[in-house]
């Protein structure tokens, strides 16, 4: 039985619902568990499995209580608040980005980088990584142990669940004015998101948005500083699930066939295999499962250090709730 109380921020969310989902099925019965959100949710009731708890506003919440805290509340709340945890004597794995580029805070995927925890002193703080960043790390990391990777291109078809719950009622909405041809106006994001196409993140100086330079730094801070990675990211109008299409160069040829095998061994990495003839999909292989999918393994047509394929993951769960479930497992 699990002996530890923690506390969900954001447990109202899109991140914070897969949470709990997930604490059911893997410490069922757990009570000690408190949800925490904004005072606009305080009051309101949730189920984790059969056992009913109230939402209490995290201005009035108490963190001495708990011995971890899960923050999915964005990173305004964590800036606040997971300082105020830690000096409370609680370990907070926070999933927003405000952590993320702090040289003293792990940012942690268990399969690639959970030796960064080592030496890492507690309480403190851990970071999760972006969503598109922990699905692709877990993908590059056999190919990298084999053939050591020079530089990844990835482009990224992100589901609107990557934006929590706004992103995903936006989706909704604009859908059912299409399609009742009523006029669309985007609220969350900087165009229509219903059938189309768009940038993911705010575009920057540099003509990166934010998704694409996140998912290059954090890539070198948890699986090696010397991957040169550029990245195109956009948002779809997929609910849950990202697709990334990704291209590596290595230093060594690659050998396929032993590549299959590495990744076969790999914990949480499937592989659909060619002679499947499909490929893993964000509703089918990615929504509501633990695994990271890769499929459409296959060799560049001109060079034979260059290799291309398609990875599919829950955002919410491997890109978020799941991982930092993960990060506690490795801390316990
Ligand atoms: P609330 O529902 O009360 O606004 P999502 O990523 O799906 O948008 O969810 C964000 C989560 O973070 C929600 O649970 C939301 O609570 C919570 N949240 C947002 N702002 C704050 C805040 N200032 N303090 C505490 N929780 C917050």
């Amino acid at each position: 039985m699990f002996n530890k109380k923690l506390v969900i921020v954001g447990a109202s969310g899109a991140v914070g619902r897969v949470f709990i989902e997930l604490l059911d099925e893997m410490y069922p019965g757990n009570k000690d568990l408190f949800l925490v959100a904004s005072k606009r949710s305080a009051g309101r009731s949730m189920f984790c499995g059969k056992q009913e708890f109230i939402i209490q506003d995290i201005e009035e919440f108490d963190f001495s209580q708990v011995d971890i805290a899960f923050f999915s509340a964005g990173a305004e709340t964590a800036e606040k608040y997971a300082p105020i945890a830690v000096s409370k004597g609680c370990i907070v794995i926070d999933n927003s980005s405000q952590f993320r580029t702090d040289l003293d805070k792990p940012l942690i995927v268990p399969e690639v980088n959970s030796k960064d925890l080592k030496n890492f002193k507690l309480p403190g703080i851990i970071a999760n990584p972006n969503c598109s960043t922990a699905q692709l790390v877990v993908a590059l990391k056999p190919i990298h142990d084999l053939f050591k990777i020079e530089r990844v291109d990835v482009a990224s078809y992100q589901s609107v669940s990557g934006t929590g719950k706004e992103g995903i009622d936006e989706l909704l909405e604009q859908t059912e004015s299409f399609l009742n041809k009523k006029e669309i106006k985007p609220r969350v994001y900087g165009a229509q998101i219903a059938f189309n196409v768009i940038p993911a993140g705010d575009i920057l100086e540099n003509n990166y948005t934010n998704e694409e330079m996140k998912m290059s730094f954090e890539t070198n801070k948890i699986l090696d500083k010397d991957i040169k990675l550029s990245a195109t990211c956009s948002r779809v109008p997929v609910l849950f699930g990202h697709s990334l299409a990704v291209h590596v160069e290595t230093k060594k040829e690659i050998d396929l066939n032993l590549l299959r095998d590495e990744i076969k061994k790999q914990k949480g990495l499937d592989i659909f295999d060619s002679q499947d003839f499909t490929s893993p999909n964000a509703v089918d292989h990615a929504e509501g499962k633990n695994p990271v999918s890769v499929g459409r393994l296959r060799l560049d047509l001109w060079k034979n250090n260059r290799i291309n394929f398609w990875v599919v993951a829950d955002n919410l769960r491997k890109g978020a709730a799941l991982n930092s479930l993960q990060i506690l497992d490795e801390l316990l």
